[in-house]
């Protein structure tokens, strides 16, 4: 491939070496990042198609709405740095940002307030489904379940193609996923379920449908409520990671939202995403003590070992993860606040984390900590129980995921997402009947 400059239309100009046939394709600027070829025409003009498993050289999309510096660890929410909205918004200002465009003023944030939390509450006979699963069941199974139903449910703000109909049903699923997760967890160890309180903010309220019980009152301790907030923020919106893009390749066939961020949690789910959470704390408790990291570490770089640090690495970020390092200061502030100065599993966390960037290895292959490597200890330590770190997970990322699918819905470009593939199976043959099968 080349770049060559023609007039004002940048292009790339691919050769088949062949039989030295050529063809142009344009370069498209974004207002910052990498440029990008575009390669809508490719099939058509040439009969190829790119191979990329993985998408580890594919843009899928347009968007304005988060980007990425991977090599610099920079993240930014519609151009605001993820370090600022940690420290100075809370997280209904960044999920209006997220879905806005820009940051509320202080009308627009009363009102978005409390459009989002007068839908907290759940259609009660959804909370019949809850009693079909099994008391062990992992609440992310129920959550696939549950956002999956509210399609059966709220027929009122099913249609996509209407804006009215988009906006409820994002407002529901950015507020309902608090209380279904509360929910989850609540029915895993027998107690009542609490239901929503709306004079109360959007991380409080999710902690008191976690701890309150009929019994007794709970109260909610600031600093804690502080931190749950601070986590949301951090994981509300990150590109089109893989539950974003299986949301928005759900999306493009048209299908409802709920069933999209169904799709989105069941993708989220997996250890090498948002199950890397509660993968970190499983590792963290298995390693036990500083003495028995290097046994880990060893394993980790022992290609013929499955093994790997969990918590470490990113397709994207080759430095630092910006929410790892604001999670961490939090972490030390809530074990802070808890009087807990010797909590081992932070201690083993520090450790390890210490280790890896001085280990040639690590630093060759630039895996360092991400955001999953810090989030579990202060679940932990706000006494969330590990089944539900993914869970807190999607509650966060719901917001990324409706923004995405709003946008892309609303992108006149939109189509189905259809990739097609390098065949490599058998080529056409002779069917072959039982009898001949030996
Ligand atoms: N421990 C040990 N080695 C690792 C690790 C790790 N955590 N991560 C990557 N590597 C090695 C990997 O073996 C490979 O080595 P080589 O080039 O010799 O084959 C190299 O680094 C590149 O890894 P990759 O798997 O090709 O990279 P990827 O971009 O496809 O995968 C990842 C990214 C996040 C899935 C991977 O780093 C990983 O499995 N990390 C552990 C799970 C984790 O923490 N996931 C959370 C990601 S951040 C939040 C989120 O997305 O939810």
């Amino acid at each position: 491939m080349t770049d060559t400059t023609n007039g004002e239309r940048k292009t790339v100009t691919i050769t088949d070496n062949r039989d030295g046939k050529s063809w142009d394709f344009p370069i498209l600027e974004g207002s910052t990042g990498p440029d990008v070829i575009d390669v809508r025409r490719l099939y058509a003009d040439t009969g190829f198609f790119t191979f990329d498993p993985g998408f580890t050289s594919t843009g899928s999309c347009e968007s304005r709405i988060t980007f990425i510096d991977g090599e610099k660890g920079i993240l930014m929410h519609r151009g605001y740095r993820i370090e600022d909205l940690a420290e100075h918004s809370d997280y209904l200002d960044v999920c209006y940002l997220l879905l806005n465009g820009e940051l509320p003023g202080q009308g627009q944030k009363d009102k978005f307030v409390y459009d989002v939390t007068h839908h907290t509450m759940l259609h009660e006979q959804l909370i019949n489904f809850y009693k079909g699963f099994r008391r062990d069941s992992h609440p992310m199974a129920i959550m696939v379940g549950i956002i999956g139903a509210l399609s059966a449910f709220y027929h009122d703000s099913l249609d996509i193609n209407d804006p009215r109909h988009r906006m409820v049903a994002s407002y529901r699923l950015i507020a309902k996923m608090p209380t279904i997760a509360a929910m989850a967890y609540k029915y895993s160890i027998g107690q009542p379920f609490v239901y929503p309180q709306n004079n109360i903010g959007f991380a409080e309220n999710f902690l008191h449908m976690m701890f309150a019980t009929p019994c007794e009152p709970y109260d909610i301790n600031p600093v804690l409520a502080r931190a749950m907030d601070r986590i949301l923020i951090l994981h509300a919106d990150h590109e089109q990671n893989a539950s974003t893009s299986t949301v928005r390749i759900a999306g493009s066939s048209a299908a409802n939202p709920f069933a999209c961020i169904a799709s989105g949690i069941a993708s989220l789910w997996g250890p090498a995403h948002g199950g890397a959470n509660e993968a970190v704390l499983n590792m963290l408790t298995e390693i036990g003590t500083k003495d028995r990291i290097p046994e880990f570490v060893k394993r980790a770089k022992d290609k013929s070992d499955p093994f790997r640090l969990m918590g470490f690495g990113h397709r994207v970020y080759k430095n630092y993860d910006p929410r790892a390092a604001v999670l961490k200061q939090s972490a030390h502030d809530v074990l802070e606040d808890l009087g807990v100065h010797d909590e081992p599993l932070l201690e083993v966390a520090m450790e390890l984390e210490r280790i890896t960037l001085e280990d040639e290895y690590f630093i060759e292959k630039k895996l360092f900590p991400n955001v999953d490597f810090y989030s579990g200890i202060i679940f932990k330590a706000l006494g969330i129980p590990t089944s539900m770190f993914t869970v807190l997970f999607a509650m966060a990322r719901t917001v990324g995921w409706v923004a995405q699918w709003n946008e892309m819905i609303e992108d006149p470009k939109q189509k189905i997402g259809r990739p097609r593939q390098l065949y490599t199976g058998q080529t056409e043959r002779r069917y072959k009947h039982l009898r001949e099968r030996g």
